[in-house]
């Protein structure tokens, strides 16, 4: 399954046009077919909207409440709970940095400083004029021996120094 790759992809539909017609509708169903219930294909529908639009809207929550017979309240807590999905529209590619304790000690805000400025960011959560990048500060990522790491997209990136940054950078169209 895709996760955060090609965001860019389906962000010019308007939010408020439904998600699932046609082909996705079809998945949909088919996923429904591979679960116990209909409420257990919530992360992945969820992941369906965010490969279809690059981020989950209230109107999203709302069609996949409605899909799966879920209250509003109960997606919007799911989406709010992983770091995962989107809130709100995010560049083409979103990088996550882990800022916690063990990678704090070892530079992690100034990897994220120079992340800030060589993106153009400026803020954490914030997009890049070109529309490129949105950086935000993660808890442990498990790879607290190699710090920092980053995740961009779904590349896991280790060892990450603010003298790396813009090599890292350029990968990434
Ligand atoms: S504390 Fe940073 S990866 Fe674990």
């Amino acid at each position: 399954m895709s996760t955060h790759g090609g965001h860019g992809a389906g962000t010019a539909i308007a939010p408020h046009e439904p998600v699932f017609v046609g082909p996705t509708r079809a998945r949909l169903e088919q996923l429904f077919s591979k679960y116990p219930t209909k409420q257990a294909c919530l992360l992945p529908a969820l992941w369906m909207v965010q490969e279809a639009r690059g981020w989950v809207s209230e109107q999203a929550i709302g069609e996949v409440a409605e899909a799966l017979g879920l209250t509003p309240a109960y997606v919007k807590g799911v989406v709010t709970f992983y770091t995962m999905y989107h809130t709100h529209p995010v560049g083409r590619h979103f990088i996550q940095v882990c800022t916690t304790s063990p990678c704090n000690i070892c530079g992690a805000e100034d990897v994220v400083s120079a992340l800030l400025e060589a993106t153009g960011c400026g803020d954490l959560g914030a997009t890049s004029p070109d529309g490129r990048f949105t950086v935000i500060e993660v808890e442990c990522l498990g790879a607290c021996g190699f710090a920092t790491p980053i995740l961009v997209d779904d590349d896991f990136i280790e060892n990450v120094t603010p003298e790396k940054v813009p090599g890292i950078l350029q990968r990434y169209a």
